[in-house]
């Protein structure tokens, strides 16, 4: 019963909301690239990722960790990604997703 339980609780964490200050400390290893902004950097070809939706972000982040979507870009990005958690992935989408627009 107790390990029954104790299952439960961890389950509920793992689904627990993203957290978008885990998000901010994981993004200081993103802003050489995509700027601490988000604005991205044309020198690195490295887009512009503030205030997109986080579904999307989730999605792209995910996609270029598993060599889903692979060109000569994205494969710079690979080595800042392949070691992130699926809940270390949405804790970012939501911080970047939370950045201001460009007007
Ligand atoms: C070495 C430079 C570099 C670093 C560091 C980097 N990226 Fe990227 N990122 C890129 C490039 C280049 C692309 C564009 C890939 C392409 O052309 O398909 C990209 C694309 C993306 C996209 C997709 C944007 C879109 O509109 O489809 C997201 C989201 C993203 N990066 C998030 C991150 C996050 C989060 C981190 C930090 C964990 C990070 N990147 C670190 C270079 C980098």
């Amino acid at each position: 019963m107790i390990k029954v339980l104790f299952f439960i609780a961890i389950c509920s964490m793992a689904s627990f909301s993203a957290d978008s200050e885990n998000g901010a400390k994981l993004y200081k290893k993103c802003i050489a690239c995509h700027g601490a902004d988000g604005m991205g950097k044309k020198s690195q070809k490295a887009p512009m990722v503030a205030g997109q939706f986080e579904w999307y972000i989730q999605e792209q982040i995910l996609n270029i960790k598993t060599g889903k979507r692979e060109n000569n870009n994205s494969k710079k990005m690979i080595p800042y990604v392949k070691n992130l958690s699926d809940s270390d992935i949405a804790d970012l989408s939501l911080y970047i997703s939370q950045l201001p627009k460009r007007k």
